[in-house]
């Protein structure tokens, strides 16, 4: 390659790697995560996103009247910026191999509510005795954080996981 054409390739090149590393680690409208926070962290933790896919997340929304046996409806405004929300950072959305994984293990004609219901969940939870769940600490699979110290942070690797005494 003549030394002009070389020079004119690598300044191309610089310029466009910017770009593609800023979409790439686009992160979602600061407003959407932080009402999503205010709004699904009031009873629970707030489920990270990228645990289950779009469909699941549709359907959640489209009837908070009745979620798991409160009402959860919230102004339809409100409702959408979150649905949105959730959508744009579901597993399909997410990179990552945990949601890849959880993704991979729910079959196309379901559509789960529960991250907990999925069979990922259950291949990664199988070593964990049915009377654990019980521990008045845990109470129930729904209480992430009971062993997962991170798990707000989306993060459920082992070393951030002990189970309460
Ligand atoms: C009024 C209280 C309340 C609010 C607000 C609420 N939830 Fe829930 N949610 C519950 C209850 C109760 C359960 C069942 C918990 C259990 O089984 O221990 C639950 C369970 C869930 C689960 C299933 C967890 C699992 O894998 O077992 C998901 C996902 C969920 N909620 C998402 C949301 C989202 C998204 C929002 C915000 C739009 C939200 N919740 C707001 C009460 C609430
Ligand atoms: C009773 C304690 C307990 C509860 C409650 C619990 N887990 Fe776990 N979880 C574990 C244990 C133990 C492991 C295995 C850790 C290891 O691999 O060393 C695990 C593994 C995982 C893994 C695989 C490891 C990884 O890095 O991806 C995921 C994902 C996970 N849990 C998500 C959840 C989610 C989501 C919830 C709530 C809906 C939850 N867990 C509730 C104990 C718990």
């Amino acid at each position: 390659m003549p030394n002009k054409l070389i020079r004119w390739t690598c300044l191309i090149a610089a310029s466009l790697i910017p770009s593609l590393v800023a979409a790439q680690s686009a992160k979602p409208a600061t407003n959407s995560a932080a009402t999503w926070k205010t709004e699904c962290a009031a009873c629970h933790m707030a489920y990270p996103a990228g645990l289950l896919p779009q469909r699941s997340w549709q359907k959640m929304m489209s009837g908070l009247e009745k979620h798991f046996g409160a009402d959860a409806s919230l102004s339809p405004a409100v409702n959408a910026e979150i649905t949105a929300y959730l959508v744009n950072n579901s597993a399909e959305k997410n990179t990552s191999r945990r949601s890849a994984k959880f993704l991979q293990s729910i079959a196309p004609a379901e559509t789960p509510l529960r991250i907990s219901d999925t069979a990922y969940f259950e291949k990664e939870h199988r070593k964990v005795a049915a009377e654990t769940w019980k521990l008045p600490k845990v109470g129930s699979k729904a209480n992430c954080n009971a062993c997962h110290s991170d798990a707000d942070a989306g993060e459920f690797s082992g070393k951030n996981t002990k189970i309460p005494q």
